[in-house]
């Protein structure tokens, strides 16, 4: 697909949200969004194509990138658009002084382990019961980690 990528911040909550809602339930709206850009070291990236369709949220603390969420509209999933983004996204963070990149991704979310690992994540450690799900199911975690000094050129 030929999205655009393009790094944007609280003027494109809206957008951001409006992505995640295609991705998540719940979700997070725009306020929310705009409070997590208030954070310190969050960024964020958005795929239009031209409308938005994907979007990723990151924060850097010193020497580490969290991943805090991505959503690609289901519509404009399996062309590359996440694997963009999250490359993007860790080229970003590396310029931003991090050496190292963390995410947690659910056990019964095989399509996004398979994004991460791809991109040179590996599994690091499980976190008991991490998701609550609607309805009060309760999901693993898996925390994955890449070491951005040698994954990027
Ligand atoms: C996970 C998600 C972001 C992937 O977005 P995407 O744009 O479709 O991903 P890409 O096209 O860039 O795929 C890159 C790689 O990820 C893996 N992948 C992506 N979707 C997959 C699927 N449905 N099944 C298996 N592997 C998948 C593949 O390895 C793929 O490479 P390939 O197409 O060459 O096989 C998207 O499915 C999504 O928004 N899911 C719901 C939200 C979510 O789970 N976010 C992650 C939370 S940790």
């Amino acid at each position: 697909m030929s999205a655009t990528l393009s790094f944007a911040g609280a003027e494109r909550a809206a957008d951001f949200a409006a992505v995640h809602a295609t991705a998540f339930t719940p979700s997070w709206s725009a306020r929310d969004i705009v409070e997590l850009f208030d954070g310190v070291g969050v960024f964020g990236l958005l795929a239009d194509a031209p409308g938005p369709v994907g979007m990723m949220l990151c924060r850097v603390v010193a020497d580490d990138c969290e991943v805090l969420t991505i959503a690609v509209d289901p519509q404009a999933r399996r062309q590359g658009v996440a694997h963009a983004l999250v490359q993007a996204a860790l080229l970003a963070a590396a310029q931003a002084g991090a050496t190292a990149a963390f995410l947690e991704v659910a056990v019964d979310n095989p399509a996004a382990e398979a994004l991460y690992a791809g991109l040179g994540f590996r599994r690091i450690a499980t976190r008991r019961g991490y998701y609550s799900r609607p309805g009060g199911q309760e999901v693993d975690a898996l925390v994955m980690r890449i070491d951005l000094n040698a994954a990027l050129p």
